[in-house]
């Protein structure tokens, strides 16, 4: 498997508060990257270094061997855990607003040929994502597992080759996060994608992942908390994939494994 992620010394400071230090990572394409971490540990830094929405203090990232362009390339997609959906856009709306975006960037809007293409894109997408026939639903009607199948369309749209998610399932019940593990294996699979999921769920980590990262301190000032950041200290590859979790199951996070 060829590498397509890889940061290099990669260091993120806010002011005198060291938040990540030397972060050495390769990222192979087709992988999937769970990060757990304790609360603070860096991990929504991590992944708005890798989307490109902040800049490293210190070090490089490269995409293909090449520094990483801003955000605005449509190589990355991003699905955080409360619904970024807009509230006055329908489900086929808020769709194709990225298309229209991407496409035509200066009005926001297609038309004509162009339009009628992307609006087939957004309803194939809609429809891998389970939302076929909830095309003209707005957020409110929908229930926080449809919003989130919508974010995920929103950022499959632009045929990103690495999506990102922030603990994209923590504010769904446990019945519902059984079907978006389903539905992410998926289209993790369809669309080749590599992806790097943050989650607090460890149980959910192993299970969707082919790689488990741990970010954490490796190193303390009790008297200065600020002057040390996270970095990966465990790496570990799966080889084998656990089964999935039922859907009784009660989810583990990684403040219970510390505290016991
Ligand atoms: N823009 C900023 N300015 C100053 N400090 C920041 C900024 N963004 C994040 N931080 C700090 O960086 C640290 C890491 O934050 P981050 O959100 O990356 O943690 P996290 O691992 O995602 O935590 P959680 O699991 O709670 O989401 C925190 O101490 C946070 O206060
Ligand atoms: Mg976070």
């Amino acid at each position: 498997m060829s590498v397509l992620l890889s940061l290099r010394d990669v260091w993120v400071e806010y002011g005198d508060k060291v938040v990540l230090e030397r972060v050495n990572l390769d990222i192979e394409a087709g992988s999937f990257v769970s990060i757990i971490g304790p609360s603070g540990a860096g991990k929504s830094s991590l992944l708005r270094v890798v989307l490109g929405q902040e800049v490293p203090t210190r070090g490089s990232i490269l995409l293909d061997g090449a520094p990483l362009k801003p955000e605005c390339e449509p190589d990355r997609g991003v699905v955080f855990q409360r619904y970024s959906v807009f509230p006055h856009l329908s489900v086929l709306g808020n769709t194709l607003f990225g298309l229209e975006c991407a496409r035509a960037p200066f009005t926001a809007r297609l038309f004509g040929a162009r339009r009628r293409a992307a609006i087939a894109e957004a309803e194939e997408m809609l429809t891998a994502v389970g939302l076929g026939d909830s095309l003209h639903l707005y957020p409110t009607q929908m229930s926080g597992g449809m919003q989130q199948r919508l974010a995920i369309a929103q950022a499959l749209i632009k045929r990103p080759r690495i999506l990102l998610l922030d603990e994209p399932f923590g504010a769904l019940d446990p019945g519902i996060r059984a079907d978006m593990h389903a539905l992410i294996t998926r289209l993790w699979n369809d669309y080749s994608l590599t992806v790097i999921m943050v989650t607090h769920d460890i149980r959910e980590a192993f299970s969707l992942g082919t790689r488990v990262l741990t970010l954490d301190k490796r190193r303390r000032d009790p008297h200065a908390p600020h002057r040390f950041g996270a970095t990966a200290v465990y790496d570990l590859p799966l080889t084998k994939r656990a089964p999935a979790p039922a859907v009784t199951d009660v989810s583990i996070t990684l403040d219970d494994f510390c505290n016991n």
